[in-house]
Parts: structure tokens; C-alpha cells; sequence
């Protein structure tokens, strides 16, 4: 009965532009560039290719299978593939997973939200890298108004979210996402033709690898699962909405296509700025709001491509947010019988005060330290390099041992109407591969071998 209420998305083009605007965020623009500038350039992307094409689209589509298969949220999945098992506790890596992700992702949407406000108020105007610097510094140790920009981002993606998986998410995500490529390419292109750029095309594309040791694979690793938003049932709650029709192995992979270009996409448009005006590429999470504002107050219509660019950001921040928020949402309401208007608001206010306290580790709560991190480095880490692998490790394993061959095939190959040619190797990889992997790369990342 459940079932026949239960929401799909309309059009398949609005559940691809849905999926891929949740894949397609801060990972990719902000993350993705500084993380891979920290690991030595060309020799990170080649890594993390590697993960994307051998574990994350694999992990992609068996998240694909059982949220489509179950018809429920992450927790209701296991209840109903593995009944009386208990399976379902994987649930509580989903919700972990989801609050920490969404409080450091709220901090770095808010910054975004401020920087647009100060390209559309030309703020910059003829300052010098000095005062870049400090009015970054300064704005984010702050102890009001990052929090401000935090809190109200969580309500944005709360007022999304109120309208539901048709009206609300993907409407917004059919509109935002094409636009969103667009920009990055436009951006792109204008990066490469400013002058000694090429120096930065250098870096992203040729490999050097003296900088790869274990961290830095895990780092690679972690980043593909954070980047393609696997290992904590985001997207299989998202494939409880796709309609039986449409072939979800074409599906996993045009997301996985579209994630990874925007990323190679935005590393052409910040390598290549970051080297023609003589910056850092190291510089850290902090890299494109220290050095991008400078860049385009080099360039003419510099105001302009700031604004586009901060606001191309804020977007592919919301479309990813929107995805971790309705997991918990869908979860609230599902398992607890909440109307998903007041599920929104409980779920908002938690968000907003866990992240408070990751926006405030800037500032005044910068002396917390957790592990010897940050609280928000330390929400990063934990959440990218040990909940989503971790969490992959055990979808792959449910799908790959406890659930029948039969089945899964079935689910991949809509009852038999498509031919699933790779289905053997598919199977493999979430047998063997992925798993063994993962926990390999999980111990010498960690240090433990
Ligand atoms: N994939 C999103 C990004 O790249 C972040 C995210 C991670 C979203 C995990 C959902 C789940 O920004």
C-alpha cells in the first residue's frame, strides 16, 4: 500500500540532473581543487580517477539496486531486503554520516553565500592580496556572521526540501544543474587564456608521483565516495524515486561522468589562475576564497565572474545539501510518521545548531581540538575518510553476499529487458574488489600498517 503512495520523479532527465546535482557540489569546485593541489597535482587525479571508475561506479549502482528494489530510505531498505536481520543498523552510519557532512558543508555553503554578497557589492575593488587575506581571515573567525550565512543556508535547503521530491528537488535541480556546467565551462576556458596558465594545466595533468603515499591514496579514496556521494545511502534513498523503467546502470554512469567532469572542469578553471598570478596551490581549504577574488580582481569584468562563479557554487552546494537533508527527512518522516513539514523544521534546527559549533572552529572554538584536528577538520575527515568508505564497504557486501544473484540482476536489468553485457564483472568488483580495497587503503591510510 506504502508503495503506491510513495513519490517518483517525473521525467528521467530530472532524475539524472536530481542525482547528479546531488554528486555535483562543494566536493567538486571547492574540495576537489584544493585537496588535489595538496596531494601534488596530476598524479591525486589520476588516483582518483582510478576510484571512480573501478569502485565508485560499481558502489553507485548497487546503491541504485537496493534503493530501487526496497522502495525506502536507508534504514527501511535492510528492513525489508534482510527482514529480521540486523542489517538496518546500517541506518546509523547513514545518519552519522549525513549530520557531520551537512554541519561542515553548511560552514563552506555560508562562506560561499558571503562571497557572493561581496563580488555584488564590488568589495574587492583594488585591494591588495594583504587585505584579501585578512578579510578572509577575518571573516570567517568571526563569531556571528558565518554562523548567520550557515544558519540560513540550512533553512534555503529546508524551504527546498518542504516541497517535495517532484515539485521541490527536482525542479530546482533541472533548473540549477545546466546552468551550473555551463558556468564552470565558461570559467574554465576564461582561466586557461590568462597568461603563464598553462603552468597550472601542467600541474593537474602531469602526474608526479613523490607526493602519493598512504594518506594521500585514502584521501583519493574518501574523496570519490564524498564526491559521488556513495557509502551512506544517499543516492539509494534517491533511487527509491526512480521509476522501474529507467535503466539505472546508464543512469550510475552518466553521474559519475557528469561529477567527474565538473571536477577536471573546475581544476581547469582554478590551476591555471592560481599559477598565472603566482599563488599557492597548497593554500588548503581556504584556497578558492583566497586566491579566486584575487584572480578576478585582476581580470576585467572581474566583479562579474566572481559573482557567477560564488553563485555557481551556492548552487551546486544546495543540489548536494538538498540530498543529504531529504535522507534525513525521508528518514524522520518514514520511521517516526512525521508530516514532512514538521520532519524539515526538526531536522533544519539540528542541522543548524551541530553546525554552529564546525563553523564556529574558525574562531572562537579554533583551540577544540579533536585528534589533534579541528572540529571541522576533524567532521571532514571522519566523515569522508572513515564513515563513506566504510559505509561502501558494507553496501558492496550486502549486495555482493547476502543478497541473491538472481535478484540483483533482476533489479540492474529490469526484470531481463536489458542486457547487462559487464554483469559478471560488476559482481566481482562488489564481491572482491571493492571490499578488499577499501580496507586496505581504509588501514594504511589510518596508519594501522
Ligand atoms: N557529493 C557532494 C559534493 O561533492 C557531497 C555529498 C557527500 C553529498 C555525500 C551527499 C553525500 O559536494
Amino acid at each position: 500500500m506504502e508503495e503506491k503512495n510513495r513519490s517518483t520523479f517525473g521525467t528521467k532527465f530530472g532524475a539524472v540532473m536530481a542525482l547528479a546535482g546531488s554528486a555535483v557540489g562543494l566536493g567538486n569546485i571547492w574540495k576537489f581543487p584544493y585537496i588535489c593541489g595538496i596531494h601534488g597535482g596530476g598524479a591525486f587525479l589520476i588516483v582518483y580517477m582510478i576510484f571512480v571508475v573501478f569502485i565508485g561506479f560499481s558502489v553507485m549502482l548497487t546503491e541504485f539496486i537496493l534503493g530501487r528494489r526496497g522502495q525506502k530510505n536507508a534504514l527501511g531498505v535492510f528492513k525489508v531486503l534482510a527482514p529480521g536481520t540486523k542489517w538496518h543498523y546500517f541506518a546509523a552510519l547513514t545518519i552519522l554520516g549525513t549530520l557531520v557532512i551537512l554541519s561542515f558543508y553548511g560552514t563552506i555553503a555560508g562562506w560561499t553565500i558571503n562571497y557572493i554578497n561581496l563580488f555584488i557589492t564590488n568589495s574587492f575593488k583594488g585591494d591588495s592580496p594583504e587585505q584579501y587575506v585578512s578579510a578572509f581571515k577575518n571573516f570567517v573567525s568571526d563569531p556571528v556572521e558565518p554562523v548567520l550565512w550557515q544558519v540560513g543556508f540550512a533553512a534555503l535547503t529546508g524551504a527546498v526540501i518542504v516541497g517535495g521530491v517532484k515539485k521541490g528537488i527536482e525542479r530546482v535541480s533541472k533548473i540549477l544543474m545546466p546552468f551550473l556546467f555551463i558556468l564552470v565551462l565558461i570559467l574554465g576556458i576564461r582561466a586557461c587564456t590568462l597568461p603563464g596558465g598553462v603552468n597550472g594545466l601542467k600541474f593537474l595533468f602531469v602526474p608526479d608521483f613523490s607526493k602519493l603515499d598512504g594518506y594521500a591514496v585514502l584521501a583519493a579514496l574518501g574523496h570519490a565516495f564524498f564526491s559521488l556521494s556513495i557509502g551512506m545511502g544517499i543516492l539509494l534513498t534517491y533511487a527509491s524515486y526512480i521509476d522501474k523503467k529507467e535503466n539505472l546502470s546508464n543512469m550510475a554512469f552518466q553521474v559519475c561522468v557528469a561529477d567527474t567532469m565538473v571536477a577536471v572542469l573546475a581544476g581547469i578553471a582554478i590551476f591555471p589562475a592560481v599559477f598565472s598570478f603566482g599563488m599557492n596551490p597548497t593554500e588548503g581549504p581556504g584556497l578558492i576564497f583566497l586566491t579566486l577574488p584575487q584572480v578576478f580582481g585582476k581580470m576585467s569584468l572581474g566583479a562579474l565572474w566572481g559573482t557567477l562563479f560564488f553563485v555557481l557554487i551556492t548552487f551546486a552546494a544546495l543540489t548536494s545539501a538538498i540530498s543529504l537533508m531529504e535522507v534525513l527527512v525521508a528518514f524522520v518522516m518514514e520511521e517516526m510518521h512525521m508530516e514532512r513539514k514538521a520532519a524539515t523544521a526538526v531536522t533544519v534546527i539540528i542541522v543548524a545548531i551541530i553546525g554552529t559549533f564546525t563553523t564556529l572552529s574558525f574562531g572562537p572554538l579554533s583551540g577544540v581540538k579533536i585528534f589533534g584536528m579541528s572540529i571541522f577538520d576533524f567532521c571532514d575527515y571522519f566523515a569522508s575518510n572513515i564513515i563513506l568508505p566504510v559505509g561502501g564497504m558494507f553496501v558492496c557486501y550486502f549486495a555482493g553476499w547476502k543478497m541473491k544473484k538472481s535478484d540483483l540482476y533482476d533489479e540492474v536489468s529490469n526484470s531481463g529487458k536489458f542486457k547487462i553485457v559487464f554483469f559478471e564483472v560488476y559482481l566481482f568488483v562488489i564481491r572482491y574488489i571493492a571490499p578488499v580495497c577499501i580496507f586496505f587503503i581504509l588501514i594504511k591510510g589510518l596508519g594501522l600498517i
